[in-house]
């Protein structure tokens, strides 16, 4: 049986409304990260614009892969092996990368190697999405987020909801500025840079 997120159910509406908007001018859209599947899915069949390359790590990629290739419209792409701590990532160049409820899974230093491949795989001009909880001027946008926080760092240290501030830095030093920050549904926020066409 596939994998099902009751999380990804909830918050697929609000996201897609969010990338309408974000990627209509884009045209292939890399996702990190992307689980079940069920994002995948839905933003590609929504959005069918754009070819949306699904990937996730190795340990985690067999139950994507069957997600996608048992419910996936014609532009979604066969779900890729990637690591965001490879380097270089194994993919092309894209005109957009998407990921939610990553950046406080994996640990500070995969957050920076999230940045650096996004870096190095954007396309001039480029779009940048990416959603999940955030803390803003070291505070938690609610107590259920810190709540979330304290279960992440019991379960492992190394996670942990992230500061905006320390995010925006990252994307920064990649030429990203930030274009947009919408509050989500369950305090949840999307994050959108976008990257110039020149330097
Ligand atoms: C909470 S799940 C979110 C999955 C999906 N994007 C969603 O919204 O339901 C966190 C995801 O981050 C992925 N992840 C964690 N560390 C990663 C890394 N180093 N490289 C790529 N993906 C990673 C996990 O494999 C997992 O699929």
């Amino acid at each position: 049986m596939l994998a099902h997120s009751e999380a990804c159910e909830r918050n697929k509406g609000p996201i897609l409304a969010v990338l309408t908007g974000a990627l209509a001018a884009e045209r292939c859209v890399l996702e990190i990260g992307s689980g079940t599947g069920q994002h995948a899915v839905y933003f590609a069949q929504h959005l069918p614009h754009l070819e949306w390359q699904p990937s996730e790590r190795p340990g985690e990629l067999a139950g994507l892969a069957e997600r996608i290739r048992l419910e996936g419209p014609p532009n979604l792409q066969p779900a890729i092996e990637l690591d965001v701590r490879a380097r270089p990532w194994p993919v092309g160049s894209v005109d957009a990368v998407f990921s939610a409820n990553t950046l406080h899974i994996m640990a500070w230093e995969a957050v920076e190697d999230f940045f650096r491949g996004v870096g190095a795989v954007l396309r001039r001009p480029g779009v940048l999405c990416v959603y999940g909880p955030f803390r803003y001027g070291g505070e938690y946008t609610s107590a259920s987020n810190a709540d979330f926080d304290r279960y992440l760092h019991l379960r492992d240290p190394a996670s942990g909801i992230r500061d905006f501030e320390a995010l925006a830095a990252l994307a920064s030093a990649q030429g990203l500025a930030l274009a947009a920050d919408h509050a989500m549904p369950a305090n949840n926020r999307t994050l959108v840079w976008r990257r110039p066409a020149t330097k």
